[in-house]
């Protein structure tokens, strides 16, 4: 990771600021791209404290001249993106069948969550094809594999996801820039705490069961996916969408 440039949106919180806590102890400058620019700029202290090099540009990613800003400072601070974990994404905090839905609430979690990953990676794409290679890590989920009553755009938005990951995958495969996505199950994060998961025992029980290994997943096993993909070591592992779900899919 040394000398090496990481873009990671919605890395102010949870997954994406372990990734970016990870990366930065292995030598990497980090670009934190979130639109909490209380806890982004936080975390960029963080990291400069312990050594790093970060920079928090206050992004939203349902603004293409927000992200094209990002990159912008990336480069100009840093001299590349090599690595970019889009990962910035949004819960409902709404509970309803499909016909139930709002369309506003509907289009809201499509433009973050799918379209705010298709932004990311188009400029994100524009840099690496310049550079020759680059390596993408887009943040999906189980519930872009299967779906959930009462999470349609939800699922909706992950499902998406993958399908971009897969077409971009097949588009630069022989450009130097590999595309992959992970699928995490439940996770320890805010945004779990949000939707009042964490501090119920009852749902927490419930949704600890869902997962064959009867645990919530931690923002460091998630990472460990997302590292392992960004490296050399997976030089050829493209278009997947890696399962880190604690057996979740698997029944
Ligand atoms: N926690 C889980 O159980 C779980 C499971 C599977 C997938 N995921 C996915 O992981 C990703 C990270 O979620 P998390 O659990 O770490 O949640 P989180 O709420 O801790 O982090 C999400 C981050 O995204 C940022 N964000 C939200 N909207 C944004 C926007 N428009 N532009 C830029 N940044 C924005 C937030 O400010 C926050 O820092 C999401 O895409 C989520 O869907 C989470």
């Amino acid at each position: 990771m040394q000398e090496k440039v990481v873009l990671i949106t919605g890395g102010s919180s949870g997954i994406g600021k372990q990734v970016a806590l990870d990366c930065a102890k292995k030598g990497a400058a980090i670009v934190i791209a979130d639109i909490d620019d209380i806890e982004g700029s936080r975390l960029q202290f963080e990291i400069i404290s312990a050594g790093g090099r970060a920079l928090f540009q206050q992004t939203d990613v349902t603004m293409s001249s927000s992200l094209q800003d990002a990159i912008r400072v990336a480069l100009g601070s840093f001299g590349s993106v090599d690595y970019a974990f889009n990962n910035a994404g949004i819960e409902s905090g709404f509970a309803g069948f499909t016909a139930d839905y709002e369309e506003d609430l509907f289009l809201k979690m499509i433009d973050v969550n799918l379209s705010g990953v298709w932004r990311s990676m188009k400029y994100e794409l524009e840099v690496m094809q310049e550079q020759k290679s680059g390596v993408i890590v887009n943040n999906a989920s189980i519930l872009g594999k299967v779906g959930h009553k009462t999470a349609s755009p939800y699922c909706a938005s992950k499902h998406g996801v993958i399908g971009l990951t897969k077409t971009a995958a097949l588009e630069y495969a022989t450009k130097g820039i590999r595309v992959n996505a992970v699928c995490p199950g439940y996770i320890e994060t805010p945004m779990l705490e949000r939707i009042g998961v964490i501090d119920d025992e009852q749902q927490r029980t419930t949704l600890e069961n869902m997962h064959p290994v009867k645990r919530l997943g931690s923002c460091k096993e998630v990472t460990n996916a997302v590292l392992w993909l960004f490296s050399d070591e997976a030089s050829f592992v493209t278009g997947t969408a890696m399962e880190v779900d604690g057996g979740y899919l698997a029944r």
